[in-house]
């Protein structure tokens, strides 16, 4: 089926008006999964990773996600419910819950192409895309995720700051940056 992203904005809203909106979505991203995957990579698959908005208001917001191969992003929070939809590839989440101090491990969960997994509020997790190739995601968020203050955390240290979306920007760029180098010596077909 094809995939058009202006009538899948549209169909993500309605979802979204449902009575248990979550449920709706995750129904919705599942089922064009399942019909359209290709369709959907197609549209919006890249080799140029990075936080692409699709959709942004005060309802909903809807990003195309496309992690670089072997990247990380460091723990961070929502403050609103999440689902994400892999079209391709494959997402490794680390789950976090906060502790006294600093954050502790609360578990992992590996999605593959097709997958479907959802976040309620207070989540936090790390992003890790364990192929050597580029991952592409649609991650919807339950309110207006662009304007939203949150939090994030070191990865080392575990300890909490504020967000910061230039970091988050250079962590996408150093991963581009690291992909045309190795593109320089092991020149590959078009990835997802
Ligand atoms: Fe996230």
């Amino acid at each position: 089926m094809a995939f058009d992203i202006d009538t899948f904005v549209e169909d993500c809203r309605s979802a979204n008006a449902d009575p248990d909106p979550r449920a709706a979505i995750r129904e919705l991203l599942l089922e064009r999964l399942r019909t359209s995957r290709g369709d959907i990579a197609a549209a919006l698959g890249t080799d140029e990773s990075g936080l692409n908005v699709i959709y942004s208001g005060e309802d909903l917001t809807i990003l195309n996600v496309i992690w670089a191969p072997k990247m990380t992003i460091f723990p961070h929070d929502h403050r609103m419910w999440a689902t994400i939809g892999i079209y391709a590839g494959a997402e490794d989440n680390r789950l976090y819950k906060r502790g006294p101090e600093r954050l502790q491990h609360a578990g992992e969960r590996q999605l593959d192409t097709g997958d479907v997994f959802g976040l309620g509020a207070e989540a936090i997790h790390a992003v890790h895309n364990p192929r050597s190739r580029h991952t592409g995601a649609i991650h919807i968020y339950g309110g207006d995720f662009v304007n939203q203050s949150r939090s994030q955390w070191d990865p080392d240290t575990l300890l909490e700051e504020p967000y910061d979306i230039e970091q988050v920007q250079r962590a996408f760029a150093k991963a581009n940056e690291d992909w045309k180098a190795q593109l320089g010596h092991d020149v590959d077909e078009s990835v997802v």
